[in-house]
């Protein structure tokens, strides 16, 4: 079947002789701004990915160069670039995966929703050629704010008649990878062993680490600390907007965190099983359009997604208090995708 490539099977080569010789699909992910401060680094990093044979780089700036430089990286994916509007259509035909990083950065005293005028208008043209050039493309959405460019995203294809509720995800991997770190560096356990979901949004209190469910569980953390734990998390990105002083903001932590989450959903895709990551989704685990948590990941995108579990009195309180802007932000997409 054309769609498969054949490995595992190479006799001659030790390393790769099995007795079943694997099937590995072709997977082709887009990347959409991969120019950016984000963009070339997980270029990079889904080039270093196994799982990818075809990756395909757009932005409107600068591919060409960031292109020839990661093709020849000696690594399975074919790298292709596509520099200007009329080669959109191009960099997403046959995408599986497409991860859009594509937008402005915030600055320092910004909030992502200062990001909205901007970033709202690119988002929704980029969506509106996914919807005409990969209907079945899984969505991964970095642009920020992503609280209100996930619903963009959703009405957008909506009104192509292409949305698949199960395809779209809002990044939120960024709110993990921080809570896991700073969860380690405090209950001093090994962070590679740590887990931590991150529910509710992706910006300011609408970030709700559940460090109660935190593994390695330790009742080492008083209240006060899980507050610091808590408050880290939530700032984590103005953190860095702030060390930049003007420069952007996360890029190589947020590449991983794309990588991360795009080998997930490739997983997923290739009926891997057992694989759940938090992401912004639709959903009805609150009375909220699109909320965050544990969603567990299939060949159809979301397989399952997962409720808030046991939560403690102090993280009932930060879900209660993150609703209202969360959904001022979800209805702020929606009524910009319907009105424009
Ligand atoms: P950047 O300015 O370094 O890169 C953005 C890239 O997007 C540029 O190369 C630019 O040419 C490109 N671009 C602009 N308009 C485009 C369009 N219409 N089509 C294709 N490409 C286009 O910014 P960055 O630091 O890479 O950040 C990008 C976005 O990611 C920002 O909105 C930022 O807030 C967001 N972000 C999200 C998270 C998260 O956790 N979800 C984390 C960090 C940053
Ligand atoms: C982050 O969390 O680092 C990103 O959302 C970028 C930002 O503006 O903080």
């Amino acid at each position: 079947e054309s769609a498969f490539r054949r490995s595992g099977s190479r006799s001659g080569h030790l390393l790769h002789r099995s007795f079943a010789s694997a099937v590995t699909p072709e997977r082709r992910v887009a990347i959409l701004g991969a120019a950016g401060g984000i963009g070339q680094p997980l270029s990079l990093l889904m080039k270093l990915n196994p799982l990818v044979t075809h990756l395909s780089l757009y932005d409107i700036a600068g591919t060409p160069g960031v292109a020839a430089d990661v093709s020849h990286i000696n690594t399975l994916a074919e790298v292709k670039g596509f520099a200007a509007e009329e080669q959109l259509g191009q960099a997403l035909e046959g995408a599986d995966i497409v991860i859009i990083p594509a937008g402005v950065p915030r600055k320092p005293g910004m909030t992502r929703d200062d990001l909205f005028n901007i970033n709202a208008g690119i988002v929704k043209s980029l969506c509106t050629a996914i919807a005409k050039y990969c209907p079945n493309a899984i969505v991964n959405m970095i642009s920020n704010p992503v609280n209100s460019t996930v619903p963009i995203a959703s009405e957008v294809f909506k009104k192509a008649g292409t949305y698949d509720e199960k395809k779209l995800f809002g990044v939120t991997t960024l709110d993990v990878v921080r809570a896991k770190t700073f969860y380690a560096g405090k209950a001093k356990v090994p962070v590679a062993e740590v887990n931590v979901p991150v529910v509710g949004g992706h910006a300011g209190i609408t970030i709700l680490p559940l460090f109660s469910q935190a593994t390695p569980a330790t009742n080492a953390l008083g209240d006060e600390e899980i507050h610091a734990l808590t408050k880290r998390t939530q700032d984590g990105g103005t953190e860095i907007v702030e060390a930049k002083a003007g420069k952007g903001s996360a890029t190589l932590s947020m590449a991983y965190a794309g990588a991360i989450f795009a080998d997930a959903c490739l997983k997923g895709l290739n009926g891997v099983p057992d694989i759940v990551e938090c992401s912004f989704v639709q959903s009805t685990v609150t009375e909220l359009p699109f909320f965050a948590s544990k969603v567990r990941l299939g060949k159809n995108g979301v397989e399952e997604v997962l409720g808030l579990g046991p939560l403690s009195e102090y993280e009932k309180r930060g879900l209660e208090a993150l609703k209202p802007e969360l959904m001022s932000s979800i209805e702020k997409g929606i009524k910009f995708a319907k009105a424009n």
